[in-house]
């Protein structure tokens, strides 16, 4: 059996690696991820059961358990360099000059040929990837390019980046590939959203996100990031791969590293500055940020002559693309508190215009960023809009005459209590449980769109509230009367009966609507959905363990945690408990649930037709079972498809009764079908 399972997890990692390639690098998937899962799937159970087969470069392997205590740092072997910039055709011309001359030889007026290669200018952070016999020992950042930190565990979890090279063992002893960690903005989009619904801070560019994710101590949130790479020069090398910097690219790519799909090949500087151009326009159709085009030398016996400065190679430039950037003046700090306690700095602006919109405010993310960026009331300074997000500010143009230093705040600007740092070290929080501006924030969230949707409950009229005491939580808002309303500012008769009407309306919004709204940390539209359909109802969600929570697909142990946290606190049960006796009686999502498995454990093994592994433990456990990874005298069944390995052994020696996937539907009530 061990040779077999053996043999046949080295089949598996070889078919994934191919797979991997396939979608990552040629971008031509032949499986489809239903197909992909499947191998994972089989190749992660053939491991569990013979760990002695276990191997860091297995693609089960990506993620360690552990998080880091802190980085290591690394010393790059080729320093990694930075890179002059143009801004227009002429310091195009100009760098070819430049470059026609040291490539002269002497009295030679003629210079020697030479080609370029164009490339897209990747907006993420710069990568050193060190392979040493094909496999991937180290990833480290370019820090002060001598010197970086190691992000091995971090970027193992980027599944562009292959953990074992392809080829045909021609492969140099050392290879360092040098590329760019990026996040694509379709998943940037996504992860501010979630950010947004969990009250989060939201990253102000996918490059910051990037690199925020790539260096976060548990490998385990990185992987869950959705970066990705894309390489395009070498470090150090036991021996040349090539003669040039194209064929190194295609080189590149038989080694299962992926390049972007974009390069080309330019014959003199004409068509470098067509190819720039073309880009500046067709670059916001791409999926991932670029602020640039970068320009190399092809010949590798060409760049030698040219050398280097100090900071950066004479052999290539980069082309950076006009932003959309205006100045203005900082008229005031602002700080603001979040509904989970955030302290953010904003900067109230003289408005100015920029990209079709007027910006009179602009987030200065966190203090941090603030003392960084050394932004002073008074002060004139350039903002940008990031691909079409919130304006921040990039830089200090000119200091004000007279310097109002910014006082980092001790406390809360809304309550008053001591505020500290928070676990990560880059937030300030408030954690006064009674903090108003806090409360105004989650009534704010709770009322919101994507939560209870309460139409006529603005953000005026939550503070005036609170500010009156009306409310004091949640339960509060259905206690208000009518009457109480009409004495306040701006609010007429109908006017109010208009806000009691949409409240009253409220209380049969969906479980899931008020799970959202209630702000649990972590916890989103989509996670809400997901424990809703899953419980079905407030009662089952409150009784329920933190493994049950952690068992659920698609909740991870952070957000398990954070929910299971939230019910236990007495006061958000003595919340929860007014607003169902106030008559809030969200509506029962519609049930896929049934109990034809009530009570039986089940584990399910090998290869099955119609579903992924992760989706037959789902149907065990709708319809009221549970499913268990390991096989033991109280498994009821074990669910073999094809291929089935050693937990079938285990069960056929235990007696413990097999099943297919036929008799399997049949118990689900769900017949061939
Ligand atoms: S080549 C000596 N190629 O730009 C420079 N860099 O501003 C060797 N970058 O630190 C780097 N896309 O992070 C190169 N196609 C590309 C790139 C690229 C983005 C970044 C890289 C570098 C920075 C310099």
């Amino acid at each position: 059996m061990g040779k077999d399972a053996k043999k046949r997890i080295q089949q598996l990692r070889k078919e994934i690696r191919e797979h991997d390639y396939l979608y990552y690098v040629l971008n031509q998937p032949k499986i489809s991820d239903r197909q992909y899962d499947k191998l994972f799937a089989e190749l992660k159970e053939l491991e569990q059961a013979n760990p002695q087969f276990v191997t860091p470069d297995s693609p089960t392997q990506r993620v360690s358990e552990r998080p880091l205590e802190g980085f290591a740092t690394v010393r790059h072997a080729v320093p990694m360099l930075s890179m002059d910039n143009t801004y227009n055709a002429e310091e195009l011309r100009a760098f070819d000059e430049r470059v026609r001359k040291q490539l002269a030889p002497a009295g030679n007026k003629q210079g020697e040929d030479y080609d370029y290669v164009v490339e897209l200018k990747i907006d993420g952070l710069a990568i050193s990837l060190r392979y040493e016999n094909g496999e991937l020992v180290t990833a480290a950042t370019r820090g002060d390019g001598e010197v970086g930190d190691d992000v091995t565990a971090n970027v193992r979890t980027i599944k562009a980046v292959p953990l074992v090279l392809l080829g045909d063992g021609k492969i140099p002893d050392v290879l360092e590939v040098r590329g760019e960690v990026y996040m694509p903005t379709t998943a940037f989009v996504e992860l501010n959203r979630l950010r947004v619904e969990v009250g989060e801070p939201v990253f102000a560019n996918p490059r910051n996100a990037a690199a925020g994710s790539l260096k976060l101590l548990d490998a385990r949130i990185t992987a869950e990031r959705n970066l990705s790479f894309f390489a395009y020069a070498t470090g150090e090398l036991s021996q040349p791969l090539a003669g040039n910097h194209y064929q190194t690219l295609q080189k590149f790519k038989k080694l299962g590293l992926p390049v972007n799909s974009n390069i080309k090949r330019a014959k003199n500087i004409d068509e470098v500055i067509n190819i720039c151009l073309k880009w500046t326009e067709k670059q916001p159709k791409l999926n991932y940020h670029i602020d640039g085009m970068v320009i190399k030398i092809n010949r590798f016996d060409q760049r030698d002559i040219l050398g280097a400065t100090g900071r950066a190679p004479r052999w290539c430039i980069s082309y950076k693309f006009p932003a959309e950037r205006a100045e203005t003046i900082v008229e005031s700090i602002d700080v603001q508190v979040g509904k989970s306690g955030i302290l953010t700095p904003v900067a109230n602006l003289t408005p100015v215009q920029l990209s079709g919109t007027t910006v009179k405010r602009a987030s200065l993310h966190n203090f941090d960023e603030l003392a960084r960026l050394d932004v002073g009331v008074g002060d004139t300074v350039v903002i940008e809009k990031a691909g079409e997000i919130i304006p921040q500010v990039i830089e200090v143009k000119t200091k004000a005459a007279v310097n109002v230093p910014f006082e980092i705040p001790t406390t809360c600007p809304s309550c008053g209590s001591v505020v500290a740092k928070d676990e990560e070290g880059v937030y300030i929080r408030c954690s006064n449980p009674d903090c108003l501006g806090q409360l105004k924030e989650r009534l704010k969230y709770f009322a919101g769109r994507g939560q209870m949707d309460i139409e006529n409950l603005g953000d005026a009229l939550i503070e005036q509230l609170v500010d009156t005491g009306l409310v004091k939580n949640f339960a509060d808002l259905y206690k208000l009367q009518k009457s109480q309303l009409i004495e306040l500012e701006r609010m007429a008769e109908k006017s109010a009966g208009n806000v009691i009407d949409s409240i009253e309306k409220s209380k049969t919004q969906p479980l899931w609507r008020l799970l959202a709204a209630l702000g649990i940390r972590h916890i989103g539209g989509q996670s809400a959905q997901i424990l809703a359909e899953h419980f079905g109802s407030l009662k089952a969600l409150m009784a329920a363990d933190v493994e049950t929570f952690e068992a659920i697909d698609q909740i991870g142990p952070t957000m398990a945690e954070s929910v299971y946290e939230y019910f236990r606190n007495p006061k958000n049960r003595a919340v929860i408990d007014e607003l169902l006796a106030e008559g809030v009686k969200p509506k029962q999502p519609k049930m896929k649930r049934s109990d034809k498995l009530l009570g039986k454990t089940i584990v399910v093994t090998g290869t099955l037709e119609r579903f992924s592994r992760q989706e037959a433990e789902q149907a065990i456990r709708q319809a009221g079972g549970k499913a268990s990874s390991s096989v033991s005298s109280k498994t009821d069944f074990v669910l073999a498809g094809k291929e089935a390995g050693s937990k079938l052994d285990k069960a056929q020696k235990l007696g413990v009764k097999v099943i297919n996937e036929k008799q399997f539907l049949d118990m689900l009530g769900k017949g061939p079908s």
